[in-house]
């Protein structure tokens, strides 16, 4: 190390205003861009600091009640790298309040134990992520809340599957990996008729597809390791709602899971161009959707609307877009579907998505594979089903990428 006389840092506090609020006339573009941002009175970045901090010192040393007063105390409880991405995570959803969490499934499991007591019944379609499953078969049974499953074409008719009990419907739409739709404002009507709140996961579609609260849902749920994290470089997880709500999950973070100031941090930067990304991954999925549709050896294209003019109805009426996920099932099984992954250059073989890399994966070998061959194919995932997550790249690169490696394996 070595020796003098220590710098004193450069920027001072005196002169520095805060940054003016928001007009109430700047769009969605602007604020999503700007909302969230703190002033940094000290050295007046641009960009929000990194409180990488697990504490806050007492505004007056060992003043409990200056402890009670000030803002921030404790990271599990409340952290301003982390307040500044729920605020764009408010922007997005249109709603009053949003809570981070460490991951998709500690919004998911915080969610649904913070509001459901024993006795009480959670309905949802069966066509769900695995970790939700696996919350939803082992976890809850165990502290008397019951699961009602049911399949994807029996949640057609929502207003048949609401019993006295029932007090939440949990759904996900589109489906993981099938792609399939349920109609949010139908599902809405009937659990409030029912008195029953509406959770959607809606990791998929992101925000910029699809607003489930404007659709009548009570709260929404993201996996922010897909979309809004878009980079493939973190895990997290999102609820976002009415603040009534959301000051019933797990207020005090007991549960153990929020969400790490870096890990909000790097949300933060890449929520500032959620938009140009799912954009981008809608029109490039399209292209992928119509070549495919075309090709020979592809049995079925799965993809948001396509199985039924009545599916295609309700995207219409509740996506902007359709999403970046594609599901394929080849006429040559499980072997051309492993050969396919063999042969392609671009598209990588991971098992998330939402990032601006492709991917791709096999549900049958990853997230569905605890499940019998039979409840898969029940579910439509047959032996030579792949999943597709269409990133920003090129879309000629794309879909050349995949025609030439199903000429040359499946
Ligand atoms: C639709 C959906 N919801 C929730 C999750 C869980 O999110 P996480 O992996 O961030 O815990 C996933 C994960 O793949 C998912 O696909």
């Amino acid at each position: 190390m070595s020796a003098g006389t220590p710098r004193s840092p450069k920027a001072s506090p005196k002169g520095r205003r805060p940054f003016a609020p928001l007009p109430e006339w700047a769009g969605p573009a602007t604020r999503l861009v700007h909302a969230g941002r703190r002033p940094d009175l000290n050295a007046g970045a641009v960009v929000p600091p990194l409180y990488q901090t697990s504490t806050f010192h007492f505004p007056e040393e060992h003043s409990e009640s200056a402890a009670h007063g000030a803002s921030y105390l404790y990271s599990r409880n409340g952290n301003p790298t982390v307040e500044g991405a729920e605020e764009l995570l408010r922007e997005l959803e249109g709603a009053e309040a949003a809570r981070l969490f460490a991951s998709g499934m500690g919004a998911i499991s915080a969610t649904l134990l913070s509001l459901l007591d024993s006795g009480e019944e959670v309905v949802a379609p069966a066509g769900i992520y695995g970790g939700t499953a696996g919350l939803l078969r082992q976890v809850l049974p165990r502290f008397g809340i019951k699961v009602r499953e049911v399949s994807d074409d029996a949640a057609k008719a929502p207003e048949e599957l609401f019993g006295v009990s029932t007090r939440l419907a949990l759904l996900e739409t589109p489906t993981n990996p099938v792609l399939r739709v349920h109609d949010l404002k139908r599902w809405a009507e009937a659990a409030h008729r029912h008195g029953a709140l509406v959770v959607v996961d809606s990791t998929i579609a992101s925000p910029v597809n699809q607003n489930p609260l404007a659709l009548g849902a009570d709260l929404v749920i993201h996996s922010a390791t897909k979309y809004l994290g878009g980079h493939a470089d973190l895990t997290a997880g999102a609820v976002i709602g009415p603040a009534e709500l959301l000051e019933r999950i797990d207020p005090h973070q007991t549960l153990g899971s929020p969400l790490d100031p870096f890990a909000a941090f790097l949300l933060h930067r890449s929520l500032k161009t959620l938009v140009l990304r799912v954009e981008r991954s809608n029109a490039n999925a399209r292209k992928v959707v119509e070549a495919l549709a075309e090709d020979p050896r592809v049995l079925k294209v799965h993809y948001p609307g396509r199985p039924s003019p009545e599916e295609e109805r309700i995207a219409e009426g509740q996506m902007r877009g359709r999403g970046g996920m594609v599901s394929i099932s080849l006429k040559g099984g499980a072997s051309a579907a492993d050969r396919l992954l063999g042969a392609l250059r671009i598209f990588q073989v991971a098992p998330s998505f939402g990032g601006v890399e492709s991917l791709v994966s096999l549900p049958r070998t990853t997230s569905h594979r605890h499940l019998t061959r039979a409840d898969r194919e029940a579910q439509g995932i047959d032996e030579g089903f792949v999943r597709l997550s269409v990133g920003i790249e090129e879309p000629d690169d794309l879909v050349r990428d995949l025609t030439e490696a199903l000429a040359r394996g499946a």
